[in-house]
């Protein structure tokens, strides 16, 4: 490997992505619903964020349960026995409860044997942390085979009174499956860069059950939900993912004209542009899927990687970007080599998993 100022590049981490999946809560609720809950509207929450629905999780799922249907997916398309899985990352923001860990109950759920398992909190960055985190327990061989879960379910944590935020979160998780590159075989990851800067820690957050005294109340006297500046946030995200990506793909010896896809996270339609149009990017090599499901924070880019794959967006041997921002602020680029997955090669998933959820 090289070392860089801030990561390695060029001869890459020894770790591929062999599988992805994804899970989204059937409810669908549209701009329409939200004009009868606070004073928007359809035309202004198209225009300024690009979307149009997102998914809301039913009383009885939680980020466990809709995280573990997106890691079954993963499964399925790696193609392997959940019981030889030995390491299970969960991101989210939004768990069950304090403890236990979202990624004990995934796993358990999963049949992922006595693989060890913890949840990494970054923010809308977390699935990048977790899959960072993945990469370096595969690439040093402490793990064979992990499965990363991005999973959320925003719509509880979110302010239904405020406009400003309500509109643009939704639930849903996304999951790969991390195992070794294979010498001769396409797949592995060439550069990632992982970043922070907690002076601006009150831009986006959110209160909880530790949070102290006034702190966590909202301004209604209740208890405090999303709370965002979000022109800050906007300038922000901006900057640093351009920055970022821009340093990921140059450690890794490459160029923008040689990534085939950049898969952002999916906070707001602008921000993508935005970045892309900085980046040199085409908006026919970004994917996009924001419109349907709004910022589902660190499920976005698993869920877009999936959906990327079953688009048939992906190829063996593709350079991907996948660039994320979130609170913190915290934010990361990664350069990854596409394996391409096992059931996409076979043909067709084989749906032997399908019943255990
Ligand atoms: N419907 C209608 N009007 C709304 C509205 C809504 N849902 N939300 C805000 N407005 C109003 C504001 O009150 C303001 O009105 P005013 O001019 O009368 O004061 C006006 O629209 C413009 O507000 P502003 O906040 O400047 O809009 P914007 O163009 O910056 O868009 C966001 C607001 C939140 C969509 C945008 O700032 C954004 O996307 N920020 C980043 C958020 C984000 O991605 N966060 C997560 C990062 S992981």
């Amino acid at each position: 490997m090289t070392p860089t100022a801030s990561g390695y590049g060029a001869s890459g981490y020894g770790a591929r992505i062999t599988g992805v999946g994804r899970y989204v809560p059937e409810r669908i609720m549209t701009n329409a619903e939200l004009e009868r809950m606070v004073d928007t509207n359809d035309e202004w929450i198209v225009e300024r964020t690009g979307i149009h629905e997102r998914r809301i999780a039913a009383p009885d799922e939680t980020s466990s349960t809709l995280g573990a249907r997106a890691g079954l997916a993963a499964i399925e398309s790696a193609q392997i026995d959940p019981a030889t899985i030995d390491l299970v990352i969960a991101a989210t923001c939004t768990p069950d409860g304090m403890f236990p860990a979202v990624a004990t109950r995934i796993q358990h759920a999963v049949g992922a044997g006595h693989a060890g398992a913890f949840d990494v909190n970054a923010a809308c960055n977390g699935f990048m942390s977790a899959l960072s985190t993945a990469v370096q327990f595969v690439a040093a061989r402490t793990s064979q085979r992990a499965l990363v879960v991005g999973t959320e379910t925003m719509s509880r944590i979110v302010d239904w009174t405020d406009r400003g935020t309500c509109v643009l979160f939704g639930d849903g998780a996304g999951a790969v499956i991390v195992e070794r590159a294979v010498e001769g075989e396409p797949g592995r990851i060439d550069a990632l860069l992982l970043r922070s800067d907690g002076s601006q820690a009150d831009l986006l957050w959110a209160s909880g059950p530790c949070t102290p005294g006034e702190a966590a109340m909202g301004a209604m006297g209740q208890e405090a939900r999303i709370v965002m500046d979000g022109r800050s946030v906007f300038r922000h995200a901006v900057n640093a993912l351009v920055e970022t990506s821009m340093e990921a793909v140059t450690n890794a010896g490459l160029t923008v004209d040689d990534i085939a896809l950049c898969v952002p996270h999916q906070a707001n339609r602008r921000i993508i542009t935005a970045m892309a149009d900085r980046v040199g990017l085409p908006m026919e090599r970004v994917y996009v899927n924001v419109d349907r499901y709004g910022n589902t924070s660190s499920a976005t880019i698993p869920i877009a990687l999936a959906e990327a794959e079953a688009d048939g967006r992906l190829k063996p041997g593709d350079r991907v970007l996948l660039a994320a921002f979130g609170g913190g602020l915290s934010w990361s680029a990664m350069v990854i080599e596409w394996a391409g997955v096992r059931a996409s090669r076979a043909g067709i998933p084989t749906g032997i998993l399908a019943a255990r959820v």
